[in-house]
């Protein structure tokens, strides 16, 4: 072993991105499977025993990263779970939060976006339930570990892109998104904002179901890309062999 760690487990990718594997997948989070864990089971039948983290032992450490390997190996899950929490809430609008993400996402899947777009435009609201004042930097940060920079910067601005169909209603500045002419990410996030995000609030767009949207959200959230617990090889610490 390379590292103290004695856990290995393997994430399997979901299929790749097509229609096809849409609708041979069932709603169930089956993308990410844990494999080689039945060496592991001794571990994951432990719990630490340290009260403060500094009287932790390497065992403790080896016995917590076995459980969050199974733990993070779900986050795709939880994330599908959290979506449905926008399932019923309007908040004036003439869709549920639910029909508006997944509309949006719809549209841009059918303008034949990246798997990873597609996704980023299906959570792109999810903050709506726990950041009333802030809703983009909560996707921002369910994304940001598993999506490009440009991506991620498509999904915190499109607050402040997406107020120029709307804040001059409100006595705001539409043009507030001026101040990022020239970013590289500019013209993406008008787009997003224009083509997909906006026009997601028909109530008789035929939008696919959120279900068939899982395996692409596994996919990208199957192996994160920017986190400080990944080492020098993109391998997530304490998964070495
Ligand atoms: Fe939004
Ligand atoms: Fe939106």
């Amino acid at each position: 072993m390379a590292l103290a760690f004695a856990v290995k487990s393997m994430v399997t990718k979901a299929p790749l991105w097509s229609l096809k594997n849409y609708n041979s997948r069932s709603i169930k989070h089956e993308g990410a499977i844990v494999t080689n864990l039945t060496e592991n089971q001794d571990l994951l039948k432990q719990s630490a025993t340290f009260g403060a983290m500094t009287e932790a032992t390497p065992l403790d450490w080896q016995i917590i990263a076995a459980h969050n390997r199974v733990f993070a190996n779900d986050v795709a899950g939880r994330v599908i779970d959290h979506l449905r929490l926008l399932d019923g809430d309007c908040g004036g609008f003439a869709v549920d939060r639910l029909e508006h993400s997944v509309q949006t996402a719809t549209r841009a899947y059918r303008a034949n976006k990246s798997e990873e777009y597609v996704v980023c435009s299906l959570l792109h609201d999810i903050g709506d339930t726990l950041g009333s004042y802030n809703h983009p930097d909560i996707a921002v940060a369910v994304l940001k570990p598993f999506v490009s920079e440009d991506h991620l910067w498509m999904v915190e601005k499109h607050g402040i892109f997406q107020g120029y169909n709307f804040f001059h209603h409100l006595g705001l500045d539409r043009d507030m998104r001026d101040q990022f002419l020239g970013h590289r990410a500019y013209d993406l996030t008008v787009e997003f904002c224009q083509d997909f995000d906006q026009p997601a609030f028909d109530p008789s767009y035929d939008s696919m179901p959120l279900s068939e949207f899982v395996p692409a959200v596994e996919a990208i959230f199957a192996e994160p890309k920017n986190s400080i617990y990944l080492d020098d090889d993109g391998q997530m610490i304490g998964t070495s062999s």
